[in-house]
């Protein structure tokens, strides 16, 4: 997806649509986002453990929703939040209190960090919508200090494409495949968020995160997984 269809997106529709209440919105209005909500800050958390990160690179932190979890975890934590939107970053600095984090606007795309400089990246629903991935993947490896981890979130490709911002969805094994060529190692990969099709049932969905939680990664999960979350680690 072009940069600047994204930044317009989540700077007009994104407002006009929700105003300042984007993350009300996106995870809290009904029982089925807030499922949504549950099984995300589960995984995230499942992620983290063992880390101890004193500075990240958040990508896309949106409204900050998941920075707050960031900070709540790590306490001595420094956060550069870095998004392409004025108004999402105008929500996060909103939403985000008590916390080191300091906030930029650019373009990921663009963008290219300092050497080494951070011990844990984190992104949550950003992938999808970057226009060169494997480029994305090099910047990552270049701004993570050596043995820095990585936690992405990112949509799963199941089903019709909704909309065109989120064209970028790629299945974990082509995710895989990208990290081979960089310095990156996969650690895990999990699936994150879970819905059993046509129901629209919070509960169904949270026991299918549970059962598929028990097994590994297969084509089962292809039939329910809405999104996934991978660990990876600089060499
Ligand atoms: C779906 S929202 C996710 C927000 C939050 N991380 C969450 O999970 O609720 C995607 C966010 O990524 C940002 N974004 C998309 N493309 C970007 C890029 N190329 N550079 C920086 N930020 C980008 C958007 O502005 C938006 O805030």
């Amino acid at each position: 997806m072009k940069s600047n269809s994204v930044r317009s997106h989540y700077n007009n529709d994104v407002e006009t649509r929700a105003g300042n209440a984007y993350e009300f919105d996106r995870w809290h209005k009904d029982p089925v986002s807030q499922a949504g909500y549950d099984m995300t800050k589960i995984g995230i958390k499942r992620s983290l453990k063992g880390l101890d990160s004193k500075n990240c690179f958040e990508l896309g932190p949106g409204a900050g929703t998941w920075t707050k979890v960031l900070c709540a975890e790590f306490p001595s934590i420094h956060i550069d939040a870095f998004d392409i939107s004025s108004h999402m970053l105008k929500m996060a600095k909103e939403n985000i209190e008590n916390c080191d984090v300091s906030f930029i606007e650019g373009d990921f795309d663009s963008y290219d960090g300092d050497e080494g400089v951070y011990d844990l990246f984190f992104s949550s629903r950003v992938f999808e919508y970057l226009p060169n991935q494997k480029k994305a993947l090099g910047i990552i490896a270049k701004i993570l200090s050596p043995g820095g981890e990585g936690i992405i979130s990112t949509k799963f490709p199941r089903g019709d494409i909704s909309s065109d911002l989120h064209k970028g969805r790629i299945h974990p094994k082509v995710f895989k495949k990208l990290l081979k060529n960089t310095e990156l190692d996969v650690v895990s990969i999990c699936p994150l968020t879970v819905t059993v099709p046509f129901f629209k049932s919070s509960k169904l969905n949270k026991l299918a995160f549970f059962l598929l939680a028990q097994i590994p990664f297969s084509f089962v999960h292809s039939l329910f997984c809405e999104s996934y979350i991978i660990r990876f680690k600089k060499l």
